[in-house]
């Protein structure tokens, strides 16, 4: 048997930043990944250049059944100090947009960093390590825990529920034999791209202790088109345009992408974070103009000898302003021959174009997994379950999701230094 003061399931960025802050702190701090190497998410984020942070990252900039939880960790590691870390290990980077920074060459920067950083801090890391099981060490078991059960146990709460005074530490069995320890932090990550490693361990493992779980959904991965759009826009993959989209309440204005399947690009993919099966999504295709200026711009054209379709390539990617027409307007129509109405019923299209998604596109392509471990359930100031002592869960596990543009990285590095001053 090992014995760890600390001892962190999962290698990621979460993972890698509460091992070290913890191990700066002297604690012995054990981290163990089933992967084979640590960091695999950070090294395929950011198309390969990590997008590590943003700079204008704030509460507002996260999804959460309670949107406060997230502010006192963000307070207290904020972008600059990440970027201090950056600048400290002489990690060239840059902003690429919208406040969104990124490393020169590579993500492998990042990681490399961090592990440095454990290494300083002297944390014990061990890959390939698969927890199997985790139950209570001391004072006495908890019903049905370490009675050598296979790993089906943790699959649901046990009738009994580990008590929350009966205090003690956690006993964690893996492939490299058992582990002890007096504060277990869950770093396990979402469910999205299962082929680096996501797996639903961390959410397995709160319900086995009695924690609340809201219901995980795959986010910032675009809308899938039903049929009857699908015909309209299936053949268009490739078109892009820069768009306004909103659903939920949210509204992005960023690029569009029509793929094969559906809608993606930065706006789309933002918009799916906000998204919930059923729910209307809206697409503006000219957001430049206000409502009233592009009548008025269509109308001023209604002396032209071209056709609609032509004086819409103008504004709009050819392609797409051709199906738009043909989706709206009678065959090769000029604007001589649409009434008032039928060219402000045409500016509508163009301007609040609505579908419902058949859903989003799902893991297999989702930057993030919305939901997670309920923040009802935590110390927004340590991560501590307040039901379960000791127990802590950091990351994209929790109930925190970000928009699309570092903020998921943010939220990382925050929630897990939170965690590493309190264990
Ligand atoms: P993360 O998923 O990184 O780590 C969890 C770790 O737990 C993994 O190493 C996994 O192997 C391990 N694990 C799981 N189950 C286990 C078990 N049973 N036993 C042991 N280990 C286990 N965000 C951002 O801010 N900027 C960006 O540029 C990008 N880009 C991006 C691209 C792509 C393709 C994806 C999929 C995601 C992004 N993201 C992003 C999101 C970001 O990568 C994500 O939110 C963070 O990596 C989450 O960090 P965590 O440490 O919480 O989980």
């Amino acid at each position: 048997m090992r014995e760890f003061d600390v001892l962190i399931i999962g290698a990621g960025g979460a993972g890698l930043m509460c091992a070290f802050q913890a191990g700066k702190r002297g604690r012995k701090v054990a981290l163990l990944d089933h992967s084979d190497k640590a960091g695999a998410k950070i090294l395929i984020s950011g198309g390969g250049r990590c997008n590590f942070t943003n700079l204008g990252a704030g509460p507002g900039n996260y999804v959460s059944q309670n949107p406060h939880f997230c502010k006192s960790a963000l307070s207290r590691f904020t972008p600059a100090d990440f970027i201090q870390l950056v600048k400290d290990h002489r990690i060239p980077y840059h902003e690429k947009k919208l406040g969104q920074l990124f490393c020169d060459r590579s993500a492998k920067d990042i990681v490399e960093m961090l592990l440095s950083e454990c290494e300083k801090a002297k944390v014990k890391i061990f890959l390939k390590c698969a927890c199997e099981k985790v139950g209570r060490s001391s004072p006495s078991p908890s019903p049905g825990e370490g009675r050598g059960e296979d790993e089906r146990q943790i699959l649901k709460p046990p009738p009994t529920l580990p008590s929350p005074v009966r205090g003690g530490g956690f006993l964690i069995k893996t492939n490299q034999g058992e582990f002890s320890t007096h504060s277990l932090v869950v770093a396990t990550g979402g469910l999205s791209i299962p082929k680096v490693g996501a797996t639903d361990f961390g959410y397995r493992l709160a319900r086995q202790f009695g924690l609340q779980v809201v219901e995980t959904a795959p986010a910032l991965d675009g809308f899938r088109f039903s049929g009857a759009d699908l015909k309209h826009f299936g053949d268009l993959t490739g078109v892009s345009c820069d768009a306004q989209v909103s659903c939920g309440g949210a509204s992005f204005r960023e690029n569009i992408l029509l793929t094969h399947a559906g809608l993606s690009g930065p706006a789309a993919l933002q918009a799916s974070l906000y998204w919930h099966p059923k729910e209307k999504v809206e697409v503006n295709f000219l957001p430049d103009f206000e409502p009233a200026a592009l009548e008025k711009w269509l109308n001023q054209r209604k002396g032209s000898k071209s056709g609609v379709k032509t004086l819409l390539s103008g504004i709009l990617p050819k392609r797409l302003a051709e199906r738009l027409c043909e989706m709206n307007l009678p065959g090769h129509a000029t604007l001589a021959q649409l009434s008032s109405r039928k060219i402000k019923d045409f500016c509508a299209q163009l301007q609040s174009f609505t579908f419902v998604p058949q859903d989003t596109i799902g893991y297999g392509k989702a930057e993030v997994t919305r939901g997670g471990v309920d923040t009802n359930e935590l110390s927004s100031k340590t991560m501590e379950s307040k039901k379960v002592p000791g127990l802590y869960f950091i990351g994209e596990v929790v109930d925190v999701t970000g928009q699309l543009g570092g903020y998921n990285f943010q939220w990382a590095w925050s929630s897990a230094y939170a965690a590493a001053q309190a264990v």
